[in-house]
């Protein structure tokens, strides 16, 4: 009994002492953060962040694109998000000759500004408990395939009523693995356009290299504006559309920054992982994390020997590999910080004492008992199945020709399907047409037969023969188990190869002809993958997930009545939170302290004109030298890029404002710094922290750098 009461305490002051953690939800603020938020130093008030009654900060929020998010800086719809998060847009306006992406973009009038086709910015109307509705017919003696059809249900009813009459969109989310569900109504606007944007020397400077890492000196921004017709309300491009109307936009704060300054961030994290049990931590971390590095750390090397030499596939693969790089790195500094909190262990004692506490009482016991030992026995199960399907997804759906023949499946389903009429075989073909012009703008064909081999070579010497497709057995039977050799082969006879032999295949396609794409050596390789993952593996897997869901469920419930004293946050899940903390520096390791902030200095100092990641162009140098920064130059007279803090982001938050104690824009989120990434899993205090562009940097780059200060004009700003 002492032991237990040793440990309980050992593991509430562990749950409770983890200050800034935590992503909130806005409609709970008041109940649940207001006071400790005000006790910080915040001067206003839950009511300003998020209200259902009047224009609250929550109405200058969106979400970006599909994995961002952006913020209102003017009362014409201006937006500002990350360098990174409107690169792919940014990417589809530049070619050799006009290459924004390298040299920046800047409209100097509104009819300047450039549409992107399919590029949307979604508001959140309002969100709404709607717990108690989502569990009507819900009974403790269902099984869970019962319960998830009746969710489902149920859902499907809740969305239907919630938007009935509006152009509105609703989704329900479980919060809490399904202890609780919120609906959330959203509005979305399809006309949006760049404005502006750094050259990647400044958006992205630092590059790969510096990705994830502090200190920091990316200057991660671009500017966008949002259109709508003549209401006010969302349409499609038009070029009579006009600058968008918003009921709320952030003033902007150039005052400065100081340590221990009030901050929040109000955005949209993406996907966490705070309450999964010991073995799935360890599962992740050394079953999941080490493959993906590893294969990833394979392609890498070889799209980088081919971007060094040749300027149109920098072009053609910097935002390709900027993102395989981007997890590839993220995973190396969370299996760090993994070992380093000792999280695996500290997690393995509170299982221990919770399972104590759940034997104590009968009724605990009938609801939480043996939960810890299913866990175990269900990760026993999904481990190797998993690492399988990690293997195949990383490898073989790393090939670009295998994932571009994949979607020649849907031609081939409707060829298939004799009362399909040939208009729509015709529509199927146009779209394919469409999909090759964007597919080959950005392939190098020598380049992806590299990385054919070495991913199929990696996943034959890895991968379990039982889940291994037959197909690849062509390789020792034909060729002697000599990849290369099969990989010349494919690439030789497959359609999917060049855009010439796709043009030439679909301009004379007739339908009985799509058995031509049934014998393609890469859509057949696809093929057998996707077979594999869809068929034999998936099914198998998803019975499992959803045991954990249900698991996860009841641990989650367990955990809240263990620790009642504890301040659970929900896991994130796309939906718009708010994180506080403090501006504060960290000590990386022994011996070494960080400042929370870099300038203007630090890019001089990392300059090198001969690493494509350091360069420095001119004219940011005039200005440097002549500290021509206006208004934006910091008390001390230098010119400040970027700051940590401690509040809790992740992966979505990219292009987040980040506020001060009057919800006034001191800088822009985008990252986070590698000690600090395992934070999906588990929140150091000491090393977790966010990077932020500051705001004056931002401006200074518009106003002196650009000369777009017409922009700045637009905003609110505090001087
Ligand atoms: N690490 C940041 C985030 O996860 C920035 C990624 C983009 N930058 C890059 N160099 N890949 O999204
Ligand atoms: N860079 C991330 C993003 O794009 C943010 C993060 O993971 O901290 O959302």
């Amino acid at each position: 009994m002492k032991r237990l009461i040793l440990s309980l305490t050992l593991i509430i002051s562990i749950a409770l002492t983890r200050a800034d953690e935590g992503m909130w939800i806005p409609l709970l603020l008041e109940q649940l953060n207001e006071k400790e938020m005000q006790d910080l130093g915040f001067k206003l008030t839950a009511e300003d962040i998020y209200s259902i009654n009047h224009s609250s900060m929550k109405d200058g929020i969106v979400i970006f694109g599909r994995g961002c998010t952006a913020e209102i800086v003017s009362d014409q719809g201006l937006i500002l998000t990350n360098h990174h998060c409107g690169y792919g847009a940014i990417q589809r306006h530049s070619s050799l000759e006009q290459d924004y992406l390298t040299d920046g973009f800047w409209a100097m009038s509104r009819e300047e500004e450039l549409p992107n086709p399919g590029l949307t910015v979604t508001f959140l109307v309002r969100m709404e408990d709607v717990t108690e509705k989502m569990l009507e017919g819900i009974t403790a003696d269902m099984t869970e395939a019962e319960r998830s059809d009746k969710l489902k249900e149920n859902k499907d009813t809740i969305e239907a009523e919630a938007i009935e009459g509006t152009h509105y969109q609703a989704r329900v989310k479980p919060f809490y693995y399904g202890n609780e569900f919120y609906i959330f109504i959203t509005e979305t606007y399809k006309d949006v356009r760049l404005v502006g944007a750094p050259p990647s020397n400044i958006g992205k400077f630092g590059g790969d290299t510096d990705n994830w890492m502090w200190p920091r000196h990316t200057g991660d921004f671009s500017v966008f504006r949002i259109y709508a017709d003549s209401n006010n309300q969302p349409a499609k491009y038009s070029e009579n559309n006009i600058p968008f109307t918003p009921k709320y936009h952030f003033p902007i704060n150039i005052q400065g920054v100081e340590e221990d300054d009030f901050t929040f961030v109000f955005g949209y994290p993406g996907s966490t992982q705070q309450y999964i049990p010991a073995c799935r931590i360890e599962h992740i971390s050394e079953v999941v994390n080490p493959i993906r590095i590893n294969f990833r750390h394979q392609r890498l090397d070889i799209i980088k020997s081919y971007i060094d030499r040749d300027d149109l596939v920098r072009l053609q693969y910097a935002s390709k590999s900027a993102g395989i790089a981007n997890g590839w790195k993220k995973w190396i500094g969370e299996n760090k910080g993994i070992e380093r909190t000792k999280v695996i262990a500290e997690k393995q004692a509170e299982e221990k004492a919770f399972t104590q506490w759940a034997e104590a009482d009968s009724d605990r016991k009938k609801q939480f008992g043996g939960i810890i030992d299913a866990f175990n026995q269900l990760y026993a199960e999904i481990s190797p199945l998993e690492e399988e399907m990690v293997l195949m997804s990383e490898s073989a759906f790393g090939v670009e020709i295998l994932r571009y023949a994949r979607s020649f499946s849907s031609l081939v389903r409707l060829c298939e399907n004799k009362e399909i009429p040939d208009e729509e075989i015709t529509e199927g073909i146009d779209k394919l047409k469409k999909a090759a012009i964007s597919n080959f703008k950005n392939y190098h064909q020598a380049l992806d037969r590299k990385i054919f081999i070495a991913m199929i070579s990696a996943y034959i010497t890895h991968a379990d023969p039982a889940y291994r497709p037959a197909e690849l057995e062509i390789i020792d039977k034909k060729f002697d188990g000599n990849v290369s050799d099969y990989a010349d082969y494919v690439f030789e006879n497959s359609i999917m190869a060049s855009e010439a032999s796709v043009n030439e295949f679909l301009d004379n396609f007739k339908r009985k002809k799509y058995k031509k794409i049934l014998q393609d050596p890469a859509y057949t390789l696809a093929t057998a993958f996707a077979d594999k993952y869809n068929k034999d593996m998936w099914p198998i897997l998803n019975k499992y997930y959803a045991e954990d869901d249900s698991l996860q469920r009841i641990y989650m419930k367990g955990l809240m009545e263990f620790l009642p004293e504890k301040r659970f946050y929900p896991d994130a899940n796309f939906t718009l939170r708010v994180t506080y903390g403090k501006v504060k520096g960290y000590q990386p390791r022994d011996a070494v302290t960080y400042k929370h902030y870099t300038t203007l200095e630090g890019i001089m100092e990392k300059e090198n004109p001969d690493i494509y990641d350091y360069v420095v162009e001119d004219k940011l140098k005039d200005l440097y030298e002549s500290k021509d920064y206006g208004r934006y130059a910091d008390k001390d007279g230098s010119m400040h890029v970027c700051f940590t803090a401690t509040n809790h982001t992740s992966g979505g938050n990219s292009g987040s404002p980040l506020l001060n104690d009057k919800g006034e824009l001191l800088g822009i989120n985008f990252d986070r710094c590698w000690e600090g990434t395992m934070s999906d899993i588990v929140y150091d205090p000491a090393q977790c922290r966010n990077i932020s562009i500051d705001i004056r940097y931002c401006l200074f780059i518009i106003d002196k750098y650009a000369g777009a200060g017409h922009l700045v004009e637009e905003m609110t700003i505090i001087e």
